[in-house]
């Protein structure tokens, strides 16, 4: 589907070849769409700068789609995704559908397209920009010369182990949810990193709990395996609860880091506070690659729906604008475009431009739409 030149007829448009890619919305709930439409807004610039057309579905899902279809991902959603050159989601979720015992949850949306779409790599890149050092809650001095990115592991362990239910005996009540991960889980997983480990400081971390369980047995021998394969990458280890606390204690300390689901989800909420607001970190959801690197992918915010923020023309987009630039570059091979996302909002926030989560004294505090249309416009001008 990727890079094709369109079928315009003979003589036309000979000058320029313009390539057409298939994007899947999925804007969902709270803030999600809000965010959604500035992230189409800073597309729609890089489509006129760098002649590209980039043709929209949009699918309804979430608590959203609870409520039109009874479910939160249809079958027809996912179709559409596997046609598609990737997906755009916004978040999911809100105190509506927040019943923990109910059979449908907006939840099941983000969970069964990472599953059914086979996305089994996440990558969350942490980047503390210099100017928002001041940003987070911790000092400025630890933050320095934080750049990593995290690698989560998306489709095994304790989210989708069988048996995973509850019931109830004489004893009372029961829960059971089961990690499980094989071989072949964790060293393609762990080759991601390695392979990103090489294109950038060539440190690896691999975070597991080799001390307990049985799986992080198996996950430190294999990433020790995988090792022999990149001599030219520094391997180590880390128990997760060592890694948490490095995290704080001297996070610039990190190049790449892969771990398993539910350590990645934990980690990745705590790396992000590094940076000082979710509202700024985008993440991309990978599945295989074809030769060139790109393939399928889902590029979301790491921020939820933030139902108590939603309509009030708060959100931070920056997050979903990064996003959708990550989906250029790892999803339709476009890196001077993706780039170009990239510098327009550098550029938006040394000039000052702030939605309140970041916002402070002396800058220019904006809203949704006027952030989003602030990068819009520095795309265009090619800054
Ligand atoms: C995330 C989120 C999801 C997860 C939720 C919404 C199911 O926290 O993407 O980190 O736990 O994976
Ligand atoms: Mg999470």
């Amino acid at each position: 589907m990727r890079g094709k030149p369109s079928t315009r007829g003979p003589g036309l448009c000979r000058l320029r070849r313009m390539s057409t890619y298939r994007i899947l919305l999925t804007p969902g709930d709270g803030i999600g769409p809000e965010v959604i439409e500035e992230s189409l807004k800073v597309l729609a610039r890089v489509q006129e700068r760098f002649g590209h057309e980039f043709q929209y579905q949009e699918e309804i899902i979430g608590g959203a789609g609870i409520d039109k279809h009874g479910v939160a991902l249809r079958p027809e959603t996912v179709a559409a995704a596997k046609k598609s050159d990737a997906v755009l989601f916004g978040a999911v979720g809100g105190p509506k559908w927040d019943d923990p015992k109910a059979d449908v949850r907006p939840e099941d949306a983000i969970l069964g397209m990472r599953k059914q779409l086979g996305l089994f790599a996440n990558l969350r890149p942490v980047r503390v920009h210099p100017l928002m050092l001041d940003g987070s809650t911790l000092k400025p001095e630890v933050l320095q010369g934080t750049d990593m990115v995290v690698i989560r592991e998306l489709t095994g362990g304790l989210y989708f182990g069988k048996p995973k239910k509850r019931w109830e005996n004489a004893q009372g009540r029961q829960g059971v949810d089961t990690l499980r991960y094989s071989e072949k889980e964790i060293e393609r997983i762990v080759r991601v990193g390695f392979d990103l480990a090489r294109q950038r400081r060539k440190k690896l971390t691999s975070v597991d709990k080799a001390n307990v369980l049985r799986t992080g047995q198996l996950w430190r021998e294999i990433a020790t395996e995988v090792g022999r394969d990149y001599p030219d990458v520094a391997l180590e280890h880390q128990l997760v609860d060592a890694a948490a606390m490095n995290l704080l204690r001297n996070p610039s300390s990190f190049d790449v880091i892969v771990t398993e689901n539910m350590f990645g989800d934990i980690l990745t909420d705590e790396a992000a506070m590094l940076a000082g607001s979710m509202g700024m970190m985008p993440s991309a959801s990978l599945g295989r690659r074809r030769k060139d690197g790109t393939g399928i992918g889902l590029y979301e915010p790491i921020h939820g729906s933030a139902p108590d923020i939603a309509g009030q023309k708060k959100a931070n987009p920056l997050a979903m604008i990064l996003s959708a630039a990550m989906m250029l570059r790892l999803s339709l091979g476009l890196e001077g475009e993706a780039a170009a996302i990239e510098r327009a909002v550098d550029v938006a926030l040394s000039e000052g431009y702030r939605t309140p989560d970041i916002g402070g004294a002396g800058l220019r505090v904006v809203d949704t739409a006027a952030m989003g249309t602030a990068v819009a416009e520095r795309v265009e001008k090619g800054e």
